[in-house]
């Protein structure tokens, strides 16, 4: 496969590159550019972070799970490529300095990779950008200090990245969804990379070789997102910053609970379709898409069907989709919003969720017309709670509803043990996000984010 990229401003290209090598794995290896650092090599420290710009703008992606296919028509900058040619300092560069933001020194180049991203893009919610990167020693106070004092810097004019032209288009990277359709009825044995944040791990932890493999990422009609009076539709190939941005308008608990959902470089190269294809029971979107009473769409040659959400989840590790049969969209009714999702992890930032519980309920006159309540965490797949839902709709909208309905959800869910929870605790919390969603219902402010002093 031939790929072409820029890398520093310089344009590269590569005959034959592995498909599954890792762009940080290249850059270290082959290219002797070692600023980049591997800590977890899965996604968790952002020390291998690096800007890759495409038609859409820049963003900061982690290296390691990052495959050279993926950066085909892109532009990458590392840290070596944020100073400027003669050497002067990039302004976060300098605050860094001035503000005593490194020690050891380890995690520095990719904390100097999301500021020059986020300096860039003319981004100040810090906390949110700087939370996937990871520091042992320094500390983060003199590290946003000094991601607060470049703010003001104008950006250098190295930094405009421009994306190169690419042949795009092949076998392994098919260049629209009907390409992809007909590619992958072909060979269904391939494996399908969309962001690669779940895949990237099944060949830097799992040591697997991947062959054959077809990457979605040129397929920009898998990427819209189209919102009518009546419909919300999103393409597969969507990525969770996108999504974050839509829903924060349509359904501003969901964004919020996206806010938790990885890191800002995870969230860049997670796509919606990758978290429901890969059926995991403790992916955060299917509850709040099933509440949202979503269908998904299915592709496989130039077939296609539509089913609800919570049906593709079969059973632990098995989902409705045939042998070359591909997620293409998902949509879900235009409405108005009684979304709440609540995502509970050990960790507030990038944690995998104990418990996602998202509930949508509609009272009119008092009394619950409608409820839909759908949890990760609770069972071999991302479930509804039937039991509870039955305990509340058509009843009066009370504490003592919301309380049967609690009950109930002991007949929904017998959660397992694991080290992130006990059974006892997801269930206990499960019910805790319902009479949660109650108490706000009636105007208290339950989020201690909110809480001031
Ligand atoms: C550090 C880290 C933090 C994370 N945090 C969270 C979190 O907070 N919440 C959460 O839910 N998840 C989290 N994840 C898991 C992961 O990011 C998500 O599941 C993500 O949405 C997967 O999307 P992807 O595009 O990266 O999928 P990929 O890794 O590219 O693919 C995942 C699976 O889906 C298949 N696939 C992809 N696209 C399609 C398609 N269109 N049709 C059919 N099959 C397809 C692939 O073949 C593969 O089996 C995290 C992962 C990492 C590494
Ligand atoms: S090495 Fe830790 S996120 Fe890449
Ligand atoms: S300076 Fe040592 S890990 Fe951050």
């Amino acid at each position: 496969m031939k790929i072409t990229f820029r890398l520093n401003g310089e344009t590269v290209t590569l005959e034959n590159a592995p498909v599954t090598a890792t762009l940080l794995d290249w850059l270290r290896e082959d290219r002797g550019l070692t600023g980049t650092k591997e800590g977890c090599n899965e996604g968790d420290c952002g020390a291998c972070s690096v800007i890759v710009t495409d038609d859409r703008g820049a963003k900061a992606l982690n290296a390691c799970i990052l495959f050279l296919p993926q950066l085909d028509g892109k532009a990458v900058r590392t840290v070596e490529g944020l100073s400027g040619p003669d050497g002067t300092l990039h302004p976060v560069q300098e605050a860094m300095v001035t503000h005593h933001g490194s020690q050891c020194g380890f995690c520095t180049p990719g904390f100097l990779a999301s500021m020059a991203c986020a300096h860039l893009n003319g981004q100040t919610d810090y906390d949110d950008r700087l939370a996937g990167n990871l520091c042992r020693c320094t500390g983060y106070t003199p590290i946003i200090r000094a991601a607060e004092a470049a703010a003001s810097e104008p950006v250098p004019d190295w930094m405009a990245d421009a994306v190169p032209e690419a042949e795009g288009g092949s076998e392994y990277a098919p260049s629209n969804s009907d390409e992809l359709a007909r590619i992958y009825h072909a060979q269904p044995e391939a494996t399908l990379v969309a962001g690669a944040t779940d895949v990237g791990l099944w060949v830097t932890k799992g040591l697997k070789t991947l062959d054959p493999v077809i990457f979605l990422g040129r397929c920009e009609d898998l990427k819209t997102i189209d919102v009518t009076e009546t419909e919300v539709r999103a393409g597969a190939m969507v990525d969770m910053e996108r999504w974050r941005a839509a829903m924060a308008d349509l359904h501003p608990s969901y964004a919020e609970m996206i806010r938790r959902y990885g890191s800002v470089q995870v969230r860049g190269a997670a796509t919606l379709g990758g978290n429901i294809a890969n059926g995991s029971p403790i992916g955060d979107n299917p509850p709040a898409l099933i509440a949202l009473g979503a269908v998904l769409h299915l592709r496989k040659g130039d077939d296609r069907r539509s089913l609800p959400l919570e049906d593709f989840f079969l059973e632990y590790g098995k989902q409705d989709r045939e042998p070359g049969e591909f997620v293409e969209a998902l949509s879900f009714p235009r409405q108005a919003d009684r979304l709440r999702v609540y995502k509970l992890s050990k960790r507030f930032d990038q944690d995998i969720s104990a418990v996602c519980g998202a509930m949508r309920i509609t009272i009119e006159d008092g009394r619950v017309t409608e409820a839909r309540l759908a949890f990760g965490g609770m069972a071999g797949v991302p479930k509804r709670a039937a039991h509870a839902e039955a305990a509340l709709r058509d009843e009066a909208w009370t504490l003592e509803t919301v309380t049967a309905a609690r009950a109930a959800l002991a007949r929904d869910f017998q959660p397992m043990d694991d080290m992130r929870a006990s059974a006892a605790y997801r269930l206990d919390a499960a019910g805790a996000m319902l009479a949660r969603y109650f108490a706000e219902d009636q105007g208290l402010v339950t989020s201690v984010l909110e809480v001031r002093a």
